[in-house]
């Protein structure tokens, strides 16, 4: 007897996309294939297509300090309403994230409210430099986050002796937001008095994202440490970033892969500012030259909601950040389907390389004893994306009115279906993620 079945589905195992029926026993996939026999709940699936659950490696969801624009509860809710079963969330917080006590608030906090599984980076500041490695360790971290440059909240590393001893403190790969902080001051003059926001990507301009880049992965190589450049922006970086898979994984975002400047600030203005910023259409194509040639890993959301009043705010108090997490897939799906990467290449990007990369144990792969976390998609469903639809509590999107085919039409955690058809089901039962080691 099992618990689930989902029948008639194709399937994107390994070994590639099969018909396939899919049974689950206690939270976890227990037979794939063409099967029989009783189960508690079938669910018919024909003509969707069943992908390991979305695994969002990088989003804040502002819980505590932070909730009139986001919390635990909206946040993983417009996680599950997109498709994505797993978060991991970035320590740019209220207080922001630098200690045990602090983490273990945030596990608290979300239990019985998180609609996803979820895991908390800790994030590296100057009082917690040599407690990394005891840190990166404790149940439900998700690792450690480094701010080079500054961004939304104040952690930041940027000296040269404090990086080296965060790299050197710790074994787990360190996620880092590359970005020259002595750069940023020195052009912040450039958006001073009224420049529009299109002058983003011109004072964090492409050298600020490439020294930053440089200085890492010298620093890295030297001190043996594994690292993930989150948000990557530039065709440069991606050269620099393809001569060190040893030690180096890449992520980009779905709006630095859909958005370009300068269209994308005279439409959406300030909404469309995010750190590192969107850049032109020349570096859009390279970040999908690295999709293609394998250079990134995996793709994240950057989920980064602020309020409207935020962004209604003059360039440049207006803060960085769009929401992402619960467009990241009919975002990513609409790109399949216009041919700009496989299905199975999505796949590796969101559920195989979250999971490889981290080192998440029981997660991002359709396999026999792997937990039943599972993205139900409809590849032909033409939708548009809008405001209504979006869960986070700021209520917008940058996408909003973009017309996509493909969409998530279930969520399925551990066997448990928590989205259906645009509707959250149950109560909200996301536990804390599990890595290996
Ligand atoms: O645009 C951004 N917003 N980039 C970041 O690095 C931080 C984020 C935020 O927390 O708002």
């Amino acid at each position: 007897m099992f618990d689930l079945f989902l029948k008639g589905g194709h399937v994107a195992t390994p070994g590639g996309i099969v018909a396939a029926d899919l049974a689950v026993r206690r939270g976890r996939i227990a037979a794939i294939g063409a099967l029989s026999g009783a189960a508690a709940e079938v669910i018919d699936i024909t003509g969707l297509t069943v992908l390991p659950g979305v695994i969002d490696t990088q989003v804040h969801l502002r819980e505590p300090g932070l909730e009139y624009k986001e919390d635990l509860a909206t946040g993983t809710a417009a996680a599950a309403l997109g498709g994505v079963t797993a978060v991991c969330e970035m320590p740019n917080t209220k207080p922001s994230t630098t200690t045990a006590e602090a983490l273990a608030d945030k596990l608290a906090r979300a239990k019985g409210r998180a609609w996803v599984d979820h895991a908390f980076f800790l994030g590296a500041a100057a009082e917690n430099i040599d407690e990394l490695g005891r840190l990166e360790r404790l149940p439900g971290c998700a690792g450690i986050k480094l701010f080079m440059g500054s961004s939304t909240g104040s952690l930041l590393v940027d000296d040269e002796q404090l990086l080296t001893r965060a790299l050197a403190n710790g074994r787990r790969r360190m996620a880092v937001h590359a970005e020259d902080e002595a750069r940023l001051k020195e052009r912040r003059g450039l958006v001073e008095g009224g420049a529009p926001p299109a002058m983003h990507p011109e004072w964090r301009d492409t050298r600020t994202a490439v020294l930053a880049t440089e200085r890492l992965l010298r620093l890295a190589k030297a001190a043996g440490r594994q690292i993930h450049v989150l948000h990557v922006s530039t065709a440069e970086e991606m050269t620099l970033l393809a001569e060190a898979k040893d030690f180096a994984s890449v992520e980009v975002t779905p709006q630095h892969l859909t958005l370009a400047a300068p269209e994308c600030y005279e439409r959406l203005g300030t909404y469309a500012q995010m750190n590192p910023p969107i850049r032109g259409e020349e570096h859009r194509q390279a970040l999908w030259r690295a999709v293609e040639q394998g250079v990134v890993d995996v793709i994240g959301s950057d989920h980064a909601p602020h309020s409207r009043e935020e962004k209604a705010k003059p360039y440049p108090q207006s803060p960085s950040g769009m929401t992402g997490v619960q467009t990241l897939v009919p975002v990513m799906l609409d790109h399949v389907t216009a041919g700009r990467l496989s299905l199975e290449r999505f796949v590796d990007l969101t559920s195989a390389g979250p999971a490889r990369i981290y080192g998440l144990a029981g997660k991002g792969r359709i396999a026999v004893g792997y937990d039943a976390d599972f993205t139900v998609v409809d590849l032909k469903a033409r939708r548009r994306i809008s405001n209504m639809w979006i869960a986070s509590k700021c209520g917008w999107t940058p996408f909003d009115g973009m017309q996509v085919t493909g969409w998530p039409i279930a969520t399925i955690i551990r066997g448990q279906v928590v989205m259906r058809e645009d509707t959250l089901l149950g109560d909200p039962r996301g536990e804390p993620l599990r890595y290996w080691g």
